[in-house]
């Protein structure tokens, strides 16, 4: 049996929005300090304020991969003021598992970068 579900492994394996955006709106990196793994994260903004590209980089566990992947699918179009409010447990409702309280960085490393790079500072605009 397999430890994750053919979802993460499958976005794990395959990750979606991976790779970078060369004039990002926004961007920031954050580290999960108890593993060293990076991830960083790559926004693109219309004028509206909302998500018209993403893009996700760097290295990690399965966990922290596929919450990335997966989450950079769920805000393709979404406003920044609805970013800033996602709860942790609705990547424990993406992701469909258990998440123990030592994986709980791993789960969440993509979406606080997000939320790091959506309260930062703008580039290029
Ligand atoms: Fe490093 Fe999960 S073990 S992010």
């Amino acid at each position: 049996m397999d430890l994750y579900p053919e979802i993460i492994l499958d976005h794990f394996k395959n990750p979606r929005n991976k790779g970078i955006i060369k004039n990002p709106t926004k961007t920031a990196e954050k580290e999960n300090t108890l593993c060293g793994d990076k991830i960083r994260i790559d926004l693109l903004l219309d004028k509206n304020k909302k998500v018209r590209k993403i893009r996700f980089s760097g290295e990690g566990c399965a966990i922290s991969q596929a919450s990335a992947s997966m989450l950079t699918e769920k805000l393709h179009g979404k406003p920044l003021s609805q970013i800033k409010k996602i709860p942790p447990k609705e990547i424990y409702k993406m992701l469909g598992i258990e998440i123990s309280p030592a994986r709980s960085k791993c789960a969440l490393l993509s979406l606080e970068t997000v939320k790091k790079a959506v309260n930062g500072r703008r580039h290029n605009q």
